[in-house]
């Protein structure tokens, strides 16, 4: 590992900007939808399997590559297999994270405008069938849905082209405290509603009849999703962490406040759907359609509002700018670009796709590739596809290639305070139950078996 190459400064530092990466429109966008769709606390459960028994383990996994190789994906895989085709995975983290930061940019840039919108008061003068048309009549249009990809975007570069330490940990120092703030707001508010209990129930309470393997496949690519797993985001951020960081310790922190957080977002948003007569199986649109006829509603709404898609903006930046990290840390010490040029072409290239994105709800809707737009192809093929198959790939390499010391020594490193008996259950999850659980849920997912 190279002496001179940056580290996050603090340990809060290291929880603020993994924790950033995985909390974020997954959590509270995705997570309610796909729940509400999906028969709530049935969903729950699978979910918290996926990411408590297969997820933990292959974060661990790229924490060990990223923190022992200290490089970026490219050369993380050069360092640990020359000449292997292992390497090849970083090429689907690569790609796979410039699709994933580019349909996400737009979502992002949607909650902006809705920032803005909530905070000129536009929910108190509508009702909610024009609230409804509002969003599509937004979403479609030509203009204001790109401006808003490329004003999200240009704020990413401005972040990260500051550095590592003076760019995505500064600012995740100061944004993730804030978010959890608004949070805990909206759930006590959220909780004194009419609504709640049933709320509650409807996000607890299993119904396992809504469940088919192309849900089971839904919620591990949500698993996934939700903590930047399976393309070398967070080989990339633990490549910043320092010799003493506990692994283990992180990835349970973060995969434990990527729950949180998305239970919470499921708490605040089902009890306010029962409370104002919605549907809790809005999708996509439950967030954007649904809430502000809820917020217009409420006392304070417009406040509210502003507050929630403010939330909303702030979890999208923190994830973002880890998804750009990968491709800027490839460019930089693969091709000795510098931090600002790495910036700039990897923030090109994802405002070049974002726009095409942002205009595939309206003037680009009629192009369809086998079936989808390309922001529904973008989201399908990198969440349920590049994902699995680059953890499915990234917990083989670690588990039966990488050398049992390399593994021991990064998960015990620090006084990780792991003991033999933890290791041997992450190596075991590594070899069997991860491949094998990821490779029979996506083939029955996709329909092959
Ligand atoms: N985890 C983030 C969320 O839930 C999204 C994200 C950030 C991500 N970095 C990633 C997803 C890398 C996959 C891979 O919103």
């Amino acid at each position: 590992m190279k002496d001179n190459r940056t580290q996050f400064a603090t340990r809060l530092g290291v929880i603020a900007t993994t924790v950033g990466s995985a909390v974020g429109l997954g959590n509270i966008w995705r997570f309610p939808y796909e729940a509400g769709v999906h028969g709530g606390g049935a969903f729950l459960i699978i979910d918290l399997f996926f990411i408590f028994i297969i997820g933990v383990p292959v974060v661990c996994a790229e924490f060990i590559i990223g923190r022992h190789t200290g490089s970026n994906i490219r050369g993380a895989f050069r360092a640990l297999a020359p000449g292997k085709p292992w390497g090849l995975v970083s090429y689907i983290g690569l790609a796979a994270s410039v699709l994933i930061l580019s349909f996400y940019s737009v979502v992002a840039g949607w909650t902006m405008h809705y920032t803005v919108k909530s905070a000129g008061g536009f929910t108190a003068r509508m009702t909610a069938d024009a609230l409804h048309a509002q969003f599509d009549t937004f979403a479609s249009s030509d203009v204001l849905p790109v401006v808003w990809t490329l004003v999200f975007l240009a704020v990413n570069y401005f972040i990260l082209s500051r550095g590592v330490r003076k760019g995505i940990e500064r600012m995740s120092n100061i944004l993730m405290p804030m978010l959890f703030v608004i949070l805990l707001l909206f759930t006590v508010n959220s909780l004194t509603m009419p609504g709640a209990a049933e709320g509650m129930r409807f996000l607890f309470m299993p119904d396992f009849s809504a469940i088919t393997p192309s849900v089971v496949l839904g919620a591990m690519g949500q698993a996934f999703f939700s903590l930047s797993l399976g393309l070398g985001c967070l080989i990339t951020y633990s490549s910043y962490f320092k010799r003493d960081t506990p692994l283990l310790r992180t990835s349970l922190i973060t995969a434990g406040l990527d729950t949180l957080v998305a239970i919470l977002a499921g708490i605040i948003i089902f009890p306010a759907v029962f409370t104002f007569g919605q549907e809790p199986a809005a999708g996509p649109k439950l967030v954007f359609e649904v809430l502000p006829s809820i917020f217009a509603n409420m006392s304070g709404g417009a406040v509210w509002s502003t507050l929630f898609f403010l939330l909303l903006f702030l979890a999208s930046l923190t994830s973002t700018i880890s998804m750009a990290e990968i491709t800027i840390a490839y460019f930089e010490e693969e091709f000795g670009m510098s931090r600002k040029t790495a910036t700039a072409l990897s923030i090109g290239i994802a405002m070049t796709l974002g726009m095409l994105c942002a205009l595939s709800f309206g003037a680009l809707d009629g192009i369809k590739i086998f079936g989808m737009t390309l922001f529904d192809l973008f989201d399908y093929t990198s969440s349920n596809i590049l994902l699995p198959v680059g953890g499915m790939i990234i917990s083989v390499f670690v588990g039966w290639v990488l050398d049992r010391s390399v593994v021991k020594g990064e998960l015990t490193a620090g006084g990780g305070r792991i003991t033999a008996m933890g290791v041997r259950c992450v190596v075991f999850c590594l070899r069997w139950l991860a491949p094998v659980c990821i490779g029979l849920v996506f083939l029955y997912g996709l329909g092959v078996v």
